[in-house]
Order: structure tokens, then C-alpha cells, then sequence
């Protein structure tokens, strides 16, 4: 039998948890936004067309911020096309994606829906095919309160109050030669740097994040983040980091280690950027926001013809179906998130509905969850408090792309009555018996043990058989004097939560 042990001191404290490492991102993309949050024929679709069964969905989920509307999307993006009344909106051609956009969803409308998630708006501006000016038009439309020209055409559209937004994205992967627009890093990271002294001198309080790296893979990776800061450092508060895995060749084990790229991205970025402050004697320090991530078969999307060449509007495309091991990587992407919460302050899974995405829905039909719903809605409910990085005692495996591979991988999170503790094993056969010695809580009753396992690692849900894989109770968990005593399964995510008494 495989045995491990974990243990969790408060010395190892990685930083408070902000909410804002639960976030997600809404594209103007296939069907995320149309017969995804909107289809104002569904049954359940409230006055504004946003359906409420998906809202229920997006709720439980857990998820905080919201980055919107785009994306590669946003490279093409005229803002002004969006707000108004819908029936003089108009239709335009999205060249990211090749399809069409109707413009019926736009930021107001948006706003509403993201009120009714208790989610926080995250918004990019287009720096693909535009610049300064319509930057600075986005925020007075969106933020100044009133007696301004474009407050009053917000007010007048029907929004009295100003949306407020906070965090801005100074344009979207703007490395990418896919990208409409794209840039050397010397003329991004001038734009970049004038369109956030810009927007700063209209609002100081922004939070602007910088584009970095499209991949950890990309040629320019690390001369990019340093080039682009050494224009922006003094102007921005975070740079991005965006990165998608999938299973290659049948190579499951690799595939499971994929948080090990993750770190390597981390810390690149983190070395990169401080290396930058330091050479600039700045007082300042740089965060990363994670503001892209997840699982995606993109060497698939590549190969298969469902990119349409005809303009429709919401095509289905990139809708990946996602199996047990997805959702025990996806899980474990969330453990390594969290352990670079000193850094990694901000992250959205990308993206939310239909679109590589945790929720699925079918026009005029049912919304359900994917196998990749449950480590994201699990995390995002207990961790709260603190972060602690535990001392992981595991056998190793070895990995064709990611070298040795912990078996195990664990964070931990507390605050004044509660501690959890999330968990993958990544062996592919083995169960492992696992020690969790929480000693220093002084926890006294486990109140949820859970996790998310299947004989069959492929496993999904389907719109014919929704529920297929969901979460199951973790048999077996004990606590004993302050250490947790489990079996974690083969291929799994598992999470457990213990309580003190006060
Ligand atoms: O999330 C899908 C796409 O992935 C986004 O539009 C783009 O930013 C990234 O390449």
C-alpha cells in the first residue's frame, strides 16, 4: 500500500484568501454569452432574457470576478456598439472568432446579470484595434457618476448608477500573432503604459492589469513580461499569466502533473517581474492575475473543421466535454493557485458557460454541471481564512514531460473555527493512505470528507446522462487527536473540513 503524510504548521502561511483567485471569464464567444447566461426565449429567462437556471448554476459554483468581454473577442470590440437600445444595436462581424455578434448582450445589461451572481465585473479594453481614446470613453461611461457626457448616455440607457468597475485589463494577449492587432512587446508595453497613465489620471484607484505571456510555451515568454514592465511598472498593479492543459498521446501521468508547468509559469513570471522592480529601485510590487486558465483540447479544436466560415451567430464551438481526469487536474491547478496566493492575487477560470467550461447548456433545454464543476465549487466554499502551503511526505512518479511528479499533492486553508484541506492523488492505480496532521488547529470533528473519483477516468456528464460523475463521500475519513487518517483513491480530488470547538 502507498502511504503519505501531510502536515500543516501555521510558520508555512502563504497569505490571506481573497476572493478574487475564484474567478471566472465571460466571452463573447460561441455560446457563452448567447443560449449560455441569455436566451430570453428560455422557460426560465428572466425580464433582462439572462436564464435563471443557469444563474442558480453560476451561484453555486461559487465563482467572484468576472472578466468580460473578451478575450480575443475584445481585440475587435467597439463598446459603444453595445449599450443603447437593442433593436438600433448593431450586428458586426467578430473576426477572433468568425462569427457574428449581435451586440444584445453589452456591458449595462451585463452589470445586471453579474448582480445576480454576487460577482464582481472585471472589464478588458480594446487595445487591439483601438486605443486611449476609447479606453478612456469605457471608463466615463462605465464609472463617472454623472453630468459628464457619457455618464449621461449611461443614465439616459437606463443605468443611473455607476457600475464601478475596478479592475481593467489593458487588452488581451497581445503577444499572440492570432490576436487582431497584436504587438511587439516595445509598442504593447508603450500603449499599455500611456492607456494606464491615462485611465489612473481619470481614476487612481483603478487596478489595471498588463498583459503578459499567452503560455508559458510562447517564444517571446520572459523577454516579453520584462520588456512590457519596464514600460508599465510604475502604472499597473498586476500582469497576466494564461495557461491551458490537455491530455496528449494517451500520457495520463504527465497530463496529471500539469500544476507542475503551472508552478514553472509562476515562478518565471514572479522572478521576471521582481528582477524588473528591482532594476527600476520601485517600492512597488507587481501581483500576477491568473486570468485565464483551464483544461482545453485545443490540439483537437485545431484539427477538427468546426470553426464555421459563414458568420452565423453563436456557433457551437470549443464545447469540451470533460472527464474524471480533467476535473482532478482542474482541482489540482486550484491546490497550486492557492499556494502562490502570495503572488497569484487574482485568477479566472476561462470560461464559465458552454465554453471550455464547468457549466453546459442546450437552447430552450436543461443547464448542468461537468465533472470540472466540483473541485471549483468545493474550493471556492471552504477556503477561507489563511493559506497554508503543507509539508508533503510522498513516493514520486515519473513523468515524461514534467520530470518526478509528487503521488500527492495539498493545500490548506483556516480561519478561527475551521481548517480544509484539499488533496489529488495523481497514481494512476493506487490508492494512498494518507496521514493529515492538523495538530496545531486543535480541530475536533471532521464535518465534510468528499471527493471526486471513478473507475472509469473517463467518465462525463452528458446532456443524456447529466449526472454521471459528481461528488462522493470520502469513506473511511478519521479524525483521531488532531490527525486525519484517509484513503485517497487512484485519479482523484478529494477535500476535507474539520471544526474546532470554541
Ligand atoms: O478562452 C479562449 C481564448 O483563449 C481567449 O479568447 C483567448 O484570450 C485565449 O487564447
Amino acid at each position: 500500500m502507498t502511504k503519505a503524510s501531510i502536515v500543516a504548521r501555521r510558520a508555512e502561511t502563504v497569505a490571506t484568501v481573497n476572493r478574487r483567485l475564484f474567478g471566472a471569464f465571460v466571452e463573447h464567444l460561441a455560446r457563452c454569452v448567447y443560449t449560455g447566461i441569455y436566451e430570453p426565449e428560455h422557460p426560465t429567462a428572466n425580464d433582462d432574457g439572462f436564464r435563471l437556471d443557469v444563474v442558480e448554476l453560476v451561484k453555486e459554483l461559487g465563482t467572484t470576478t468576472i472578466r468580460y468581454p473578451g478575450g480575443n473577442f475584445v481585440s475587435g470590440f467597439r463598446w459603444e456598439d453595445s449599450v443603447g437600445p437593442r433593436e438600433k444595436r448593431p450586428v458586426r462581424r467578430d473576426l477572433a472568432w468568425h462569427s457574428l455578434e449581435t451586440n444584445q448582450v453589452g456591458v449595462d445589461e451585463f452589470a445586471r446579470w453579474l448582480a445576480l451572481t454576487d460577482s464582481e465585473l472585471m472589464m478588458a479594453v480594446n487595445l487591439g484595434t483601438r486605443g486611449i481614446e476609447e479606453a478612456l470613453d469605457l471608463l466615463e461611461y462605465c464609472n463617472h457618476p454623472s453630468g459628464t457626457a457619457l455618464s449621461d448616455q449611461r443614465i439616459a440607457n437606463g443605468t443611473t448608477e455607476p457600475h464601478g468597475i475596478r479592475m481593467w485589463c489593458l487588452g488581451n494577449e497581445m503577444d499572440g500573432p492570432w490576436q487582431t492587432g497584436y504587438r511587439s512587446a516595445e509598442d504593447y508595453g508603450a500603449l499599455a503604459a500611456r492607456t494606464a497613465q491615462a485611465m489612473k489620471a481619470a481614476d487612481n484607484d483603478l487596478q489595471l492589469v498588463v498583459c503578459g505571456s499567452s503560455g508559458s510555451g510562447m517564444p517571446t515568454f520572459g523577454d516579453w513580461e520584462r520588456t512590457v514592465l519596464e514600460h508599465t511598472y510604475e502604472h499597473v498593479d498586476f500582469i497576466s499569466c494564461h495557461a491551458y492543459y490537455q491530455e496528449r498521446g494517451g500520457d495520463l501521468g504527465s497530463f496529471l502533473a500539469s500544476s507542475l508547468d503551472m508552478q514553472y509559469f509562476i515562478d518565471t513570471v514572479v522572478a521576471t517581474v521582481d528582477h524588473v522592480g528591482r532594476k527600476l529601485r520601485s517600492s512597488k510590487q507587481i501581483q500576477l492575475s491568473f486570468d485565464e486558465w483551464n483544461i482545453w483540447y485545443l490540439d483537437e479544436h485545431k484539427a477538427s473543421d468546426e470553426v464555421n466560415e459563414e458568420w452565423q451567430i453563436a456557433p457551437r464551438q470549443l464545447e469540451d466535454t470533460y472527464s474524471v481526469a480533467d476535473a482532478v487536474v482542474l482541482g489540482n491547478l486550484l491546490i497550486t493557485l492557492l499556494k502562490n496566493h502570495a503572488r497569484v492575487r487574482s485568477a479566472s477560470l476561462a470560461q464559465l458557460v458552454n465554453v471550455i467550461a464547468p457549466i453546459r447548456t442546450e437552447p430552450g433545454g436543461d443547464a448542468w454541471r461537468q465533472t470540472t464543476f466540483f473541485p471549483f465549487s468545493v474550493t471556492s466554499r471552504l477556503a477561507r481564512g489563511t493559506v497554508i502551503a503543507p509539508r508533503i511526505d510522498a513516493p514520486t512518479y515519473a513523468t515524461a514531460v514534467h520530470g518526478e511528479a509528487s503521488l500527492v499533492d495539498s493545500v490548506v486553508t483556516h480561519d478561527d473555527d475551521s481548517v480544509a484541506v484539499f488533496l489529488v492523488n495523481r497514481s494512476l492505480t493506487e490508492p494512498v493512505d494518507l496521514t493529515i496532521d492538523l495538530t496545531e488547529f486543535q480541530v475536533t470533528s471532521l464535518t465534510e470528507a468528499l471527493t471526486l473519483h471513478d473507475d472509469d477516468v473517463y467518465a462525463k456528464n452528458t446532456i443524456d446522462d447529466q449526472e454521471r460523475v459528481s461528488l462522493k463521500a470520502l469513506h473511511g475519513a478519521e479524525l483521531v487527536d488532531g490527525v486525519v487518517t484517509l484513503r485517497l483513491p487512484p485519479v482523484s480530488w478529494s477535500a476535507v473540513a474539520a471544526h474546532r470547538e470554541s
